[in-house]
């Protein structure tokens, strides 16, 4: 579509699609380069896909370093099959977002392993921290460092921990509401946040009932944070061992 687009050639069979082409509008079909069309794709599969798949990948290494937290995940994930309405097992929509338990071993592995762990904005206005001298001139480039804040023991105590009760109601409830920024905040946050909370939600449930990660010999001890990765990246491969569960 995108290359129909820059030849103009896109055929318009729908009515939003025909308010496109309205007068008004700033950007024309004809302004679409290919340079726009190489850095969307690769805005799509870095945001969409590299997010997920590291999160994934941070997720079932924190739950091989941790075997008591997938049990009652595995557990939780059990009687969702079980009382589910669904043929084969399979879980609806609503039954995999009452799952509880895995928002929250997702939510804390995003705190723990941030894919995006500095968020860049450009300050539109002149702004003084209240109370201070500190002064941030319009035009200035900030650097949010997402992964500092997620390690502050201010909000997330012993910081090292991985610990999916951070993200009760209450937990949240008691904390600055910045303090979780895996999808940032404001009008440029996360567009695919829902979608990528319900594709890992998928993934882990459909991996988790049918097999247990286990830690094993090439397994690191601790993630260390590759330093020049653009979305975080550890340096060790995090090999865990996958085995068939044997179901009563
Ligand atoms: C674990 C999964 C994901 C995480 C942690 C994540 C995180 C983020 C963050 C932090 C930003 C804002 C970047 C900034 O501060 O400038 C962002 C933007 C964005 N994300 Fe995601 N993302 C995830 C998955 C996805 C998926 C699955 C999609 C698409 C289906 C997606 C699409 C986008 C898009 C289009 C933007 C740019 C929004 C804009 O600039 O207005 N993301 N993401």
């Amino acid at each position: 579509m995108m290359i129909a687009a820059m030849k103009d050639e896109l055929e318009c069979d729908q009515e939003e699609d025909k308010e496109l082409q309205s007068p008004t509008m700033k950007l024309r079909r004809k302004d679409v380069t290919e340079q726009d069309i190489i850095s969307t794709a690769v805005v799509i599969l870095v945001a969409g896909f590299d997010t997920t798949g590291s999160t994934l990948s941070f997720l079932f290494y924190a739950l091989a370093m941790n075997p008591d937290i997938q049990e009652k995940l595995q557990s939780e994930i059990d009687e969702a099959i079980q009382g589910s309405s669904g043929s084969e097992g399979k879980l609806a929509f609503a039954e995999i977002q009452e799952i509880e338990y895995l928002e929250k071993v997702i939510l804390e592995t995003l705190r723990r392993y941030p894919p995006v762990g500095v968020s860049f904005r450009e300050c539109t206005e002149d702004y003084t921290f209240p109370g201070t001298q500190v002064k941030i001139r319009r035009g200035t480039e900030i650097q949010i460092p997402v992964l500092g804040i997620h390690m502050d023991e201010r909000y997330f105590p012993e910081p090292e921990r991985f610990d999916p009760e951070r993200f009760t109601k209450e937990a949240k409830a008691a904390r600055h509401p910045m303090a979780f920024m895996a999808f940032s905040h404001g009008p440029r946050m996360c567009l695919g946040m829902r979608f990528a909370m319900l594709e890992m939600k998928v993934a882990v449930v459909n991996v988790l009932r049918d097999y247990s990660v286990r830690a094993c010999a090439e397994t690191p001890t601790k993630v260390t944070w590759k330093p020049d990765a653009v979305t975080s990246t550890s340096l060790e491969p995090l090999l865990v061992k996958f085995e068939k569960r044997v179901k009563n």
